[in-house]
């Protein structure tokens, strides 16, 4: 089966399938349901492409825990322009609270390293993050990453979430960029 989709000027074909990524899921939670077990942590999304990821992840936590999303964008097209153009949201009182950052895909990087700070001058008790996927070849920040789902080559992705100028995100497998 070699699905392809089309999305404005670009075309994309079957790359991870949702049974797969559902297995990537499941092992972050095992993963987070020990590290946390007591512990009540704050999971905080970093929306758009992080929300089916959030919603499949909090379905496996087995331990008490709280979510709030937080919005932030960097992309424009099928390259990071680096440049974050909103973080919006970040109410919650972290002071004292066992912080866990979800992402759908850590690239570069840059996007983490900028609002990690904000996060770390709240006074979190710790601060963790975990990722659905990531790409080690274009990694060009020096970031924690603590929980990784899968990790992938330099290939532009959508679907799960991931988006291509606003399109994509519905489709519940991901495809890569032909
Ligand atoms: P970074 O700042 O370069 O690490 O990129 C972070 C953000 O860029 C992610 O949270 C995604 O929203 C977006 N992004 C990175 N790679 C891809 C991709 O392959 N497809 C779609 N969006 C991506
Ligand atoms: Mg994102």
């Amino acid at each position: 089966m070699n699905k392809v989709v089309t999305l404005g000027d670009k075309s994309f074909q079957l790359y991870i399938s949702e049974t797969q990524i559902l297995t990537a899921v499941r092992a972050v939670a095992e993963q987070i349901n020990k590290d946390y077990l007591g512990k009540r942590p704050l999971i905080i999304p970093i929306l758009n492409g992080s929300f089916m990821f959030a919603s499949d992840l909090m379905k496996e936590l087995k331990v008490d825990c709280d979510i709030s999303f937080i919005k932030a964008a960097s992309y424009a097209g099928t390259s990071s322009t680096g440049n974050i153009t909103n973080l919006i949201g970040l109410n919650e009182d972290l002071a004292g609270r066992h912080v866990i950052i979800i992402e759908d895909i850590i690239d570069t990087g840059h996007t983490l390293a900028k609002i990690l700070p904000a996060f770390a001058e709240k006074n979190p008790a710790s601060l963790k993050v975990a990722t659905l996927l990531f790409k080690p070849k274009a990694l060009k920040t020096q970031i924690p990453i603590d929980y990784v789902g899968m990790e992938i080559p330099n290939e532009f992705i959508v679907g799960y979430g991931l988006d291509y100028d606003g399109l994509g995100r519905n489709l519940r497998d991901i495809y890569q960029v032909i």
